[in-house]
């Protein structure tokens, strides 16, 4: 038989291409399509946003944790929505220690045509996943307050901008003994968590007070712990249908970390 005949056969052909394609799965290997996908990413401030936290739109769902969830704003912040309708914007997130500092969106949000309207908060109400770090303030705006205020309670008040402003605003923190009489003088209430140590001078001082809670505060989050997985060249992911951590390594998922000594992270 010559052996021309048998390369030209269609079946020879067919039989050498599948060896070549299994050939070049086990020498090059197949890098994992989860492993691919959960490389971090970034709105754009120059943050990466890696698990438990994920972009929507641009990261895949198992790339995080449930609640986990970030978009990025116009300015190019990432994004967290604490409770249905409350945006804080992710200055700064510390893997090691399972924190993050947010501030509140709507200080961001007004727009410069509203300057003369004091910028509204609404309570925080965290998620089961959040928990607020320890040693912080509550800080209490007051609105709708009796423009006749007494006396003692002037100090409180807050000017949006420049303006006189119709609605008069108090604000001070959750311990003052001034709290009790400000409240029967406004009608709503609203409180915010502050970072103090974060925020530095200015305790107390209702200019500073304002500053402090458009600054924001520190949250600590429960998720599985991902650095064993990162530590031997993995990205950590997590699987909604089995509700259990991933640890995606070039292979293949693994449930707690990448096969040791196989890659160089
Ligand atoms: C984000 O990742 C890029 C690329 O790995 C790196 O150059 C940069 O320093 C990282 N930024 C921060 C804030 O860690
Ligand atoms: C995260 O997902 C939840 C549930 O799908 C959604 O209500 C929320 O708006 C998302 N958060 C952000 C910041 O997009
Ligand atoms: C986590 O670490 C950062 C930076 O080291 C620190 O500022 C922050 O207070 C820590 N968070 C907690 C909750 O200890
Ligand atoms: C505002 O305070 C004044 C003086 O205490 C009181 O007479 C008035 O009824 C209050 N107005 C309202 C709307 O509570
Ligand atoms: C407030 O108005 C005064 C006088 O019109 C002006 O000098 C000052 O710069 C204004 N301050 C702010 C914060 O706009
Ligand atoms: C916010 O919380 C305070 C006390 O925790 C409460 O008195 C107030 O009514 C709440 N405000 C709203 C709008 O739910």
């Amino acid at each position: 038989m010559d052996l021309s005949q048998i390369s030209d056969s269609p079946l020879t052909s067919f039989c050498m291409f599948i060896l070549c394609l299994l050939l070049a799965r086990t020498v090059s290997g197949e890098i994992d399509r989860q492993y691919l996908a959960c490389v971090t990413k970034t709105c754009g401030d120059g943050q990466n946003i890696s698990f438990p936290f994920y972009i929507e739109n641009q990261q895949e769902a198992y790339c995080g944790y449930p609640g986990f969830n970030l978009s990025c704003n116009d300015k190019g912040n990432p994004v967290l929505k604490l409770s249905s309708d409350t945006n804080y914007i992710v200055e700064k997130i510390v893997y090691d220690n399972h924190s993050v500092h947010v501030s509140n969106a709507a200080f961001s949000e007004t727009n410069s045509d509203a300057a003369c309207t004091f910028t509204r908060i609404k309570n925080v109400s965290l998620p089961a996943e959040f928990q607020l770090a320890p040693d912080q303030k509550q800080a209490v705006f007051l609105y709708n307050c009796n423009n006749s205020l007494p006396e003692k309670l002037l100090r409180h008040k807050l000017l949006a901008g420049n303006c006189s402003g119709d609605d008069t605003v108090l604000g001070m923190f959750e311990d003052d003994s001034d709290l009790d009489s400000a409240s029967k003088q406004c009608k709503e209430s609203a409180v915010a968590p502050v970072a103090v140590d974060m925020n530095g001078e200015g305790m107390g001082d209702h200019i500073g007070i304002e500053e402090m809670v458009r600054k924001g505060f520190l949250l600590k989050w429960r998720a599985s712990d991902c650095r064993v997985c990162k530590e031997s060249g993995g990205r950590c992911g997590f699987d909604a249908d089995t509700f259990h951590f991933q640890c995606y390594c070039p292979d293949r998922p693994h449930a707690k970390q990448c096969t040791p000594g196989m890659y160089v992270s």
